[in-house]
This record gives structure tokens, sequence and C-alpha cells, in this order.
């Protein structure tokens, strides 16, 4: 099971007592109580990780006490319990929600955490959309409200389903449990035909108290913060669990629509009050930067007498139309931002320091801490980034915390900024230890000896034992099985540790090949499984024999290969076929047509390209691509979106000035029907946007014979100015 990582988990009462009895010294009276003790620990653990979403040890302390129930059973068989937690993997119900496809994906916000931020929001905005200064631009403000997001949805007004936001794409269904909230209608007239209702479940301040109140009393787990406590609650299989559990939801946003709520976000909340909804009192509509930033002030004050959390006040362009031009980044809009509160901040010592490696060789270094409470959230590691940032110096070699270092021993004071890891934000000199010393970075890999290089102008410094160290091999599978890449049920870090540690997964492939090799392995047989599991372990396997291109692209791990750069990728090359011929293509020539090609991708980097072809001219990385492919039935080509519009599936190029919107719109406009956009003029190209001003790219377009349009024209085939 993969318990949370530690920062999010409570101190661990159970591990902190008196040393155990040896296994092999209890008598058989004393195994059968310490079997009974250890089924409880065990099993409310499980459920505390699974079902309530708030872990109450460590991964190690839980795999600790396992081992110990394994030992203690493997002495005494005939004492096995029937509730032994040696037959579970992991009480998930995660597993128990059926998933659910978003329609319209369930996005993020970017951060915005001061004046100068929003004032550059508000100019982005501008400049995308070619707006002067002094045009008006209207802003919705609101409270961030610190919950959960959930998407409800409405057909001829009845709530049919509800779903967790998940990755974005896909989340669980929870219809079930939102029935049972309070805030959520079952019906609504006067409704769209379809409905996506979005919004945040949290709750009150007051239920969590009485909430933690009851848990206590009953000797059940009690939650670390109202965030925590609404997750868990929302997230039970039994929705009558969820019933008793008082959640509130506020409405904020909306998915698919048949059709539009309004014309401007204000009035589409004002529309969702109407159909019953509640919306958030302190929602504002703001004429520019300088009162957004005033709101935000007034919000602040007003934080402490709320009864339920908030961390942030959000924005968004009020006018629906413009939000529609500005459309989306991969995973955030361009019309809105998250302006957060300053993080909460505390002082801890500074146990130790640890260096991971991860996939790509970075040896990143981690700070132990003394566990310590911030914002709700106990936390005891903190990234500490690279040797620079431990010396105090940025990555311009300036100096950070007025070039005060960081030593093992040292008082640290640390923030948690957003959901992400903490922080180390200063040091306290006045505590230093007289005998501490200045901390030496290691320039050897701690997992495979190799030789760790900083390339000239690079932070960071790499183990050079590429795929011969045991580190970046598992790292990479951890990768590969990752929910953003291959995402295979039941095999998560921890199974993949397990594995790759036997010598039974070590590349890709082997994945593919342990139903196979089960005769010999037999994990049906193992402790943490069991026949249904292995049945199960398998069909996830098995499902992911076919698998989109933009996954099993991102899910190489190649350097600098992220999510969007996958999709590019696949967006340009169509077929997998295509793109390994194209990189073959431009590893023999990088004078010739193919590496031009490459390089002329709109949002693909010399780097990029640098690292894909590296890659390629691997005859490692050729082995284990070829073993890997060998296991799959298809890698599926790329399927672009809006298929039915003129330009889904054409390669257009910009060049000259345009009128009628910027070039990043254009781009967004363009990709958002599905074409693809260039920088330079190929014989692939299809067609050329030529405004006034266009030079060589239209001369080389008209000698190659490709289609060129004007703006107007432009405008026209896609249907629209
Ligand atoms: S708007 C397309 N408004 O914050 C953007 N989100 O950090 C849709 N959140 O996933 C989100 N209060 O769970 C929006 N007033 C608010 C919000 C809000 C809380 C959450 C939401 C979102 C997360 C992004």
């Amino acid at each position: 099971m993969a318990q949370k990582s530690e920062s999010e988990a409570h101190p661990d009462p159970e591990t902190e007592g008196p040393t155990p009895v040896a296994p092999e010294s209890l008598s058989a009276e004393a195994a059968a109580a310490e079997l009974e003790r250890l089924a409880g620990i065990i099993n409310t653990a499980n459920d505390a990780y699974h079902q309530d979403d708030a872990p109450v040890m460590s991964d190690a302390s839980f795999d600790a006490l396992k081992a110990r129930n394994a030992a203690i059973e493997a002495r005494f068989p005939d004492l096995k319990r029937a509730d032994s937690p040696s037959e579970q993997v992991g009480a998930a119900p995660a597993e128990g929600f059926g998933k659910v496809r978003h329609a319209v994906r369930m996005l993020s916000l970017a951060n915005a955490f001061d004046a100068e931020d929003i004032t550059d929001f508000d100019g982005r905005i501008r400049r995308y959309l070619n707006l002067s200064e002094d045009a008006a631009l209207a802003y919705t403000s609101e409270p961030k409200i610190d919950g959960l997001s959930l998407s409800l949805r409405y057909e001829s007004g009845r709530l049919v389903q509800a779903a967790t936001r998940g990755d974005g794409s896909e989340g669980e269904n929870v219809t079930a449990n939102a029935r049972t909230i309070a805030d959520i209608p079952h019906h609504i007239s006067d409704a769209p035909e379809v409905l996506e209702v979005r919004g945040e479940v949290y709750m009150s301040h007051a239920d969590f108290e009485a909430l933690n109140a009851r848990q206590a009393e009953r000797g059940g787990k009690t939650f670390a913060n109202p965030r925590n406590a609404a997750a868990g609650s929302l997230r039970q299989l039994d929705a009558e669990i969820t019933r008793a559990r008082p959640l509130c939801f506020f409405a904020y946003a909306w998915g698919e629509v048949s059709e539009p709520l309004a014309d401007t976000q204000w009035g589409a909340i004002e529309r969702l009050a109407e159909m019953g909804f509640r919306t958030n009192p302190l929602t504002r509509r703001c004429d520019g930067p300088q009162a957004l930033i005033g709101h935000y002030a007034e919000i602040e004050q007003q934080r402490a007498t709320l009864d339920y959390d908030i961390d942030g006040v959000v924005y968004k362009v009020d006018d629906l139309a413009l939000q529609g031009r500005l459309g989306f980044r991969s995973t955030t809009p361009r019309w809105a931002i998250a302006h957060k509160f300053p993080a909460e901040l505390a002082w801890t010592r500074l146990d130790a320091i640890d260096i991971q490696v991860g996939r790509t060789g970075a040896l990143s270094p981690v700070a132990r801490l003394s566990p310590v409470t911030v914002g709700g959230v106990v936390v005891s590691n903190a990234t500490l980034h690279n040797e620079d940032y431990i010396a105090g110096l940025d990555n311009n070699g300036a100096p950070i915390r007025e070039g005060r270092d960081i030593r093992i021993g040292d008082w640290v004071q640390v923030y948690r900024a957003g959901d992400v890891i903490p922080k180390i934000k200063d040091v306290d000199l006045a505590r230093r230890p007289e005998d501490s010393a200045a901390y030496s970075f290691p320039e050897t890999c701690p997992e495979c000896g190799s030789d760790a290089i900083r390339e000239p102008g690079d932070s960071v410094r790499r183990c050079s034992g590429g795929m011969a160290c045991p580190a970046q091999a598992i790292e990479k599978l951890k990768h590969f099985v990752g929910r953003t890449a291959f995402d295979i049920d039941g095999l998560g870090a921890k199974q993949i540790e397990m594995f790759f540690t036997a010598g039974e997964i070590t590349s890709p492939a082997e994945i593919f090949t342990l139903e196979a090799r089960n005769v010999d392995l037999k994990l049906q047989e193992r402790d943490g499984f069991g026949e249904t599991s292995v049945a199960k372990l398998f069909a996830a396997i098995n499902e992911r024999r076919t698998i989109p291109l933009e996954r099993f692209l991102f899910a190489l791990g190649i350097r600098h290969v992220g999510q969007t750069t996958a999709r590019t990728l696949a967006a340009t090359y169509l077929t997998l076929d295509a793109l390994l011929a194209a990189l073959k293509a431009a590893v023999a020539d990088p004078e010739g047509e193919a590496y031009a090609e490459l390089e002329g991708i709109d949002g693909i980097g010399p780097t990029v390209v640098r690292e894909l072809l590296e890659f390629m001219a691997e005859a490692h990385n050729r082995t284990v691509l070829d073993d890997l492919l060998a296991q799959l039935r298809e890698v599926e080509p790329f399927d672009a979106p809006a298929q039915d519009s003129p330009v889904a599936g054409k390669t257009v190029v910009f060049t000259g000035t345009l009128e009628a919107m910027t070039r990043d719109e254009a781009k967004a406009r363009a990709e958002s029907l599905g074409a693809r956009v260039s920088g330079s003029v190929s014989k692939k190209t299809d067609i050329l946007v030529a405004g006034p001003g266009a030079g060589s790219k239209a001369k080389k377009a008209a000698e190659l014979g490709i289609t060129t349009l004007t703006e107007q024209e432009w405008l026209e085939l896609i249907g629209g100015g």
C-alpha cells in the first residue's frame, strides 16, 4: 500500500512505544494477542489512508508493522486471523468508485503571490487581447475555498452524476455521496438541458470541530484540518457515512452546458444562485487590478471570522466572450488566477540532508526536519533544490537569504506554498551549533557511486550512471506507471520498488511479461497479494497494452519531454511510426529536412530536440523501446480534437502582422480547432496565413505551392472573427 508522503502524515504514536518483543521470542498466547493488536493497527491505518484521506503513520512504519505481522504469522500459521492484514493489498476504496471522464476538463489555477503578479496578470491579458491600458476590463473576485472540487451533471434539470476532479480528465463517481449534501439540489428548474455545475465541497469550522470531537469520543481517527475531513467524508464507499458528515458546497464554475448561462461570469453565478445553488456572498465585480487588490485586502481581513477555510482570492475575467478568446494553457485558464495568502511559517531543526536521485539522474537534496505543524499539516521533509541553494546562492550565483548557507543542525524556517512540497525560507544563525560545518555536496552518486557531474551553466548535479544506476532505473519505472503515463492500477511506486529490488521488473517491457512469468513467480502466494488482487493487476496491465501516443511518449521519461511536449509531438507526427521515422532521419542527417522540421515545431525548442535525438542515438534506449513495443497491442495515433473543423490536422504557419488578434491568440485558437502551428514553412505546411509585412516565409510558401491566406480569409475559414 502506498501511504501518503510523510509530510502529510500525522506523527506516528504506534511505533514510538517500547521496543516490541522479537517474533521468535513470543509464546503462542502472546503471539495471538500481538496478531490481534497488529490487525487492529494496520487495518485502521489502511482505512485512515484509503477511506479517510488522513494517513496516521509513515510508509516505513506501516511496512514495518506488516513485516512484523507476517513474521509472527510465519511462525504461528495456525494463529493467522480471518482479518489478517497480510490478506489485504490495501483497502483502496478508490477502486470502489467508478471512473468518470469529464466532458470538459477540470483545470487548476495559476498562482499569484503579490500585487505585481496581479498587474502582470492584467497586462498579459491585455497584450493577448490587444487591449490598450485604459480599455475597460472587468473581473470578478471571490474567495478561494480550501476544499475539494466537485462537478455536478444535470440532465433535464435532474442530478445524474457527481464526480471528483481526479487527474482533471477523469475523476471518481461520487454521485450517491453528493446526493447527501444539503447544498446540492437534486432537481433544478429552468436549467439548460445539459448543465455541469462545478464548485467546492468543504466542511465548516464548527462542523469540523464537532466531527473531530465525535471521532475522538468513539476512539476513531481525527482529521488534521477541515479540507482532509471534507475529502475523507466525500470519498466514502458507504454514502450513509457521508450523510452523517455535514458537508457544504459553493458553486463557482461550470463544465459542459448545452446553452450559455449568461454573457458574464457575474451573470452566470447569479443564474446558478437563482437555480438554487449556494454561491459565495463575498464575490464582487472589480474594474481593474487595483480594485482586485483592494478586495483581496478586504477578504484577508475577514478571513479569521469566516466559518470556513480559504487560501486566497480568485480573479476571473468577467466577460465570457473574452474568457473564450483567452482560452487555456495546458492545465490552467489564461482568464483566471488565484491570488494566494502568504504561506504559514514555522521554525524547526534540520536533522539531516538526504540526497535523492531522480529519473534523469538529478541529485536532489531533501531536508529531514524535526516534525513541525505548518498550516495544520505536519511537515518533516522540505526540498533544498540544489547545492547552490544550500550554499545561499540562486541559479545565477547571486546571494539568497543574504548569503546564509544551510547546515545540518540549523534551525530553519519552513513554509508551504499551496499544495506543493514544503520549502525553507530562512535559517537562524544565532541558533547555529558551534561545531557545525558547511554542507559538502556529494560528487558521486549516493546510489551507484558513479561520478555526479555538474555541467557548466546547470545548477543541478547529475549521476552519470544512466540505466546502470538503480535509482534512475527505478524512478524511470515509477514514472512509467504513474497516473499521467501508463497509469496501471495496482502497480504504484511501492510495488515497482518491490519488483525492482527482487529483479523481477527492471524494464518497462517486463511489466507486460509479468503474467507469463507468474508460473514461476507465483505472486498470489506472496505476502500482500491474493488470487483476486493478482488477477486484477494482470487485467490492469493488459488493459494498457493499448495506449494513446502522447501518454506513451511522456511515459518514456525523456528529459524535457513533459506532458505538453509529448502532446505537441503526438499532434505533429500523429503516429509513433511517423515520429520514429522522423527521429531516425534526424539522427542520421542533422542537416536534413527531418531535423529542420523537428526544430520548426512551435513549442519544441533546441533542448528538446537535442534530448530526443540523444535518446534515439543511445542503443540501450532503442532496445528498451523495441522490447516494450513488442509487448504492446497498439500505440494509438493522436486523436486530434475538433475533427469536424476545416483546419483539423492541418499544419498552419502565421507570418507578418496580424490585425484581428495577437499571434498568441491566433495560435491558441488554431490549436483548439485541431490545427498544428509551426514556426517555419516546409513541404508539410498546409496553410500560410500572411499578414502585412510577410517576407521570406510567404516567398517560400509560394515556391512550394502552399495555400496562402490573408488573416481575413483565415478567419472566414475557421468561422468567425
Ligand atoms: S475556478 C478553470 N474558483 O482551486 C478554473 N476554483 O487551484 C476553475 N477553488 O481546482 C476553478 N475556490 O478546486 C475556482 N472560487 C473558486 C475556487 C476555486 C476554490 C479551487 C478549485 C480548483 C483549485 C485551483
